[in-house]
């Protein structure tokens, strides 16, 4: 099989929810479809378990899972699908931000008892911006759920995207009957005795009595709501889907294993191959013949033993093989690769090439941080990676003395992971460390301990946010930095960081100098 062939059989997508909406659940019947896995419950879920934030050991274990399945390769009717999984807590949001850099399209499961979360609403946020190609699928619906055209409206409100449903429910809750998949006009019948892989009956024409036997006075109802989608929605165009202004609707149960082929199999039909890639320098083409890719995630030391990493490659163009001189284009230094993985659902493996869309696991030794780009030579840089504004800010101090080296390396690298953020003040050289989420902070002290045997201890600082600061006019931000010399910082590229007491204190400072701009995300 030829370049464009590898291409275009390639799905890679990322599953988002609101924690509990069905995302581990949907995950795994997709892979049981795929024939990736062959039990229920071979996937674990990697949420960290309500109100175990202080449980350090889950912390260990979510990261220990997260590595084996956050990249599930399988293959399905040809097709080469690719899921990347999120962390579903909060507190982890922008390595979801950063895994959704890597997708090239994305399911969203919403709960239809629930309806849209403030959880989705952020996601949605976060693929709208990048027009990311959007799928739902409203799950739950063995129970009770509110109207569906509500539901619609609802998710058409808060997520702003406009949709259009691929398949209809027949009722909800303890009298669902199935689903039928406007898309293929066939109906799959709901048993929730079986669970197996079904395959949908079809109908040429709805007004067949064979409908009437199956589903009896549900069927005079299925015709009634389906006129009305017709004429409530416009038809489906697929342009719109891929452009991110559309949505395609599925329902089902993903605990019962229904309406989940249907999604799939529309899924790889409806859904992008790997597309073109802005870098700072050009749009590259996943057909171009040179290899490229860049670094979304980094998981380190899962053996405490080994100082090992892995760097997660989504590869962009080209052929990527094994043993190849690569270059790293922020080290200027050419690296080759003898043992490159690809994550399949149940293992992991050495492999001998990849291709676009394909994530590959570089074993690292601590060359790599989020956002690095690698190439055949050509000098190239992916952008899409920011960091966002952090919130929540504590200065940490070394609590043994004699293990400053330690923590020092241990702080740096945890950095290079996308853990959180360090900034250095200007006033007094005091290192600050921002997070999007509390959960962080005992994520690096259990790590600082554990990984780099230092031990670091925390002192609370009241900040409300940092922001990047920049000005084409140097006496302006000369001026600035002077004025507010106290409050302003360094973050680790050494760019000027502004470190704002109160959203008014912001505020002011925004009015007062115009001609200086305030970044909430690193990059600009
Ligand atoms: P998440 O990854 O989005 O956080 O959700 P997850 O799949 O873990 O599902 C959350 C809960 O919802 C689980 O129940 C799961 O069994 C249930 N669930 C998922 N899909 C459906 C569905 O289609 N119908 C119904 N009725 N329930 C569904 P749990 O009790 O929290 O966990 P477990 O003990 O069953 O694992």
């Amino acid at each position: 099989m030829g370049l464009k062939e590898e291409i275009l059989r390639r799905r890679t997508f990322g599953i988002v929810s609101h924690p509990d909406a069905g995302k581990t659940t949907l995950t795994e019947k997709l892979l049981l479809f795929g024939g990736a896995i062959h039990v229920a419950g071979a996937v674990k879920s990697n949420k960290i378990k309500k109100g175990a934030t202080s449980d350090f050991m889950e912390i260990e274990r979510q990261r220990g899972i997260s590595v084996a399945t956050s990249v599930m390769g399988f293959e399905y009717s040809g097709y080469k699908i690719n899921i990347l999984d999120t962390p579903g807590h909060q507190d982890f949001q922008e390595d979801t931000f950063r895994t959704l850099t890597a997708v090239d399209s994305v399911i969203i499961v919403i709960d239809a008892a629930k309806g849209v979360e403030p959880q989705t609403e952020k996601l949605m946020s976060v693929c709208r911006m990048r027009k990311t190609p959007v799928i739902v699928f409203i799950n739950k619906m063995d129970r009770p759920s509110s109207d569906t055209f509500d539901l619609l409206d609802d998710i058409e409100k808060q997520l702003m995207i406009k949709v259009r449903p691929l398949s209809w429910p027949i009722n909800n809750g303890p009298e669902f009957k199935g689903v039928y998949n406007i898309f293929d006009s066939s109906l799959s019948l709901f048993n929730p005795s079986i669970t197996d892989i079904e395959k949908g009956i079809r109908f040429e024409n709805l007004d067949d009595p064979q409908l009437d036997q199956l589903i009896g006075n549900d069927a005079v109802v299925l015709r009634e709501d389906l006129e009305m989608v017709e004429g409530i929605y416009p038809e489906f165009d697929h342009h719109a889907y891929l452009a991110g202004e559309l949505a395609p609707v599925f329902f089902g149960s993903a605990l019962y294993n229904f309406g989940v082929r249907e999604l799939l199999d529309t899924f790889v039909r409806l859904a992008p191959s790997p597309r073109p890639k802005k870098s700072e320098e050009r749009v590259v083409n996943p057909e171009e013949e040179t290899f490229t890719g860049f670094v979304f995630k980094i998981h380190a030391n899962i053996d405490p033993n080994h100082r090992s990493r892995i760097a997660f490659v989504k590869i962009c163009s080209g052929m990527f093989e094994r043993n190849k001189n690569y270059r790293h284009i922020r080290l200027a230094k050419n690296f080759k690769y003898s043992s490159p993985t690809a994550f399949m659902a149940d293992k992991k493996e050495v492999i001998e090439s990849a291709f676009p869309g394909d994530i590959i696991g570089l074993p690292d030794t601590g060359n790599f941080v989020i956002g690095d780009t690698v190439t055949e030579g050509e000098i190239l840089h992916y952008k899409g990676i920011p960091s966002f504004s952090p919130e929540i800010f504590r200065y940490i101090e070394n609590a043994d003395p004699m293990r400053s080296k330690q923590l020092a390396k241990g702080v740096d690298q945890l950095m290079d992971e996308g853990v959180a953020q360090l900034f250095t003040s200007q006033l007094n050289g005091r290192k600050i460390i921002g997070t999007v989420g509390a959960l962080q902070f005992e994520v690096i002290e259990y790590r600082l301990e554990h990984e780099y045997n230092a031990k670091c201890r925390w002192e609370s600082i009241s900040l409300h946010k940092a922001c990047w600061i920049e000005s084409d006019d140097k006496a302006v931000l000369d001026d600035f930095k002077k004025r507010k010399y106290n409050k302003m910082a360094t973050d680790k590229q050494g760019r000027d960081v502004f470190l704002a007491d109160s959203s008014f204190i912001l505020d002011m400072a925004q009015r007062d100098f115009p001609k200086i701009k305030f970044h909430f995300t690193s990059e600009f």
